[in-house]
């Protein structure tokens, strides 16, 4: 693998400031990450450091006001709004730190909702839909609206939405959030199972220090910039991580 196909997601001296009233707010100052294939990483900071920020902007939910984000090798400030979309759905899966799921569709439709903004047809979509409701154990609640689901149940639609497109990199945000430690719990065991049956990039923002332990990489945010709060990676295991993600997407 070359590099440039190494690397899923970059962010290069990202900028964002954010103007309320006569208040400028630098939430990010010069920001540079990289997101390798296959690797797990967390992002850990203090409430309204500038995390959502940040992953909205690696996800090219919005544009910074300076530096780059490059999206599995596609420069996002060289695209218009409309291929930005079409370079996200393809790329990123995101859960939000709120699930944002649409209340007036069930479960499924939920689930399907970016495949069909995609233009695929409904029938697959809803297979596919349906498959990956059933890998996130919600096979039996596939006509539930979000007012009718628990809060673990709301965030697993959010996790499976994210996953039906096969994206190549999950971002997510506080994903266990709002639920007890047990059912955090399995939502962080499903993460990890997801991660590694889809071989997929995991970007996950979180104050559980559980789920962050359980990350490759933990970054912490401050002052604007990322720093490495541990780093269980070396090279070495890095290269073998990615040949051991080859081998099993080959198989
Ligand atoms: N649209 C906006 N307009 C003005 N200020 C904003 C806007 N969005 C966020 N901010 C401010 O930017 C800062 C970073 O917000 P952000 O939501 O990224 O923090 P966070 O680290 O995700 O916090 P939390 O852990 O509470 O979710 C906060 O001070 C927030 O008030
Ligand atoms: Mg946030």
């Amino acid at each position: 693998m070359s590099e440039a196909q190494r690397k899923v997601l970059c962010a290069i001296e990202i900028s964002k400031t954010y103007v309320s009233g006569t208040r400028r707010i630098n939430v990010l100052d010069g920001l540079d990450i990289s997101i390798w294939s296959g690797e797990s990483v967390a992002i850990c900071g203090p409430s309204g450091v500038g995390k959502s920020t940040l992953l909205h902007l690696l996800g090219g939910l919005d544009r910074p006001d300076k530096g780059r984000v490059i999206l599995d090798g596609f420069d996002i400030s060289e695209l218009s709004d409309v291929d930005l979309a079409r370079v996200r759905n393809k790329i990123v899966g995101f859960v939000f730190q709120s699930h944002n799921l649409l209340q007036e569709f069930s479960a499924l439709e939920n689930t399907m909702m970016p495949l069909l903004i995609a233009r695929e047809d409904v029938a697959s979509s809803r297979e596919r839909a349906k498959d990956v409701l059933a890998k996130v154990g919600l096979g039996k609640r596939l006509n539930h609206r979000p007012s009718e689901l628990s809060g673990g149940e709301a965030a697993r639609v959010a996790i499976a939405r994210a996953l039906v497109t096969r994206p190549k990199v999950l971002l997510a945000d506080e994903p266990t959030g709002n639920l007890d430690a047990r059912t955090g719990q399995e939502v962080q065991d499903l993460l990890a199972e997801m991660h590694r049956e889809y071989g997929l990039a995991v970007v996950i923002v979180t104050h559980n220090e559980r789920l962050a332990a359980g990350c490759a990489r933990v970054l912490e945010l401050e002052n604007g910039r990322l720093k490495t709060a541990s780093d269980y990676y070396n090279e070495g295991d890095r290269v073998e991580c990615l040949r051991d993600i080859q081998k099993r997407l080959a198989e």
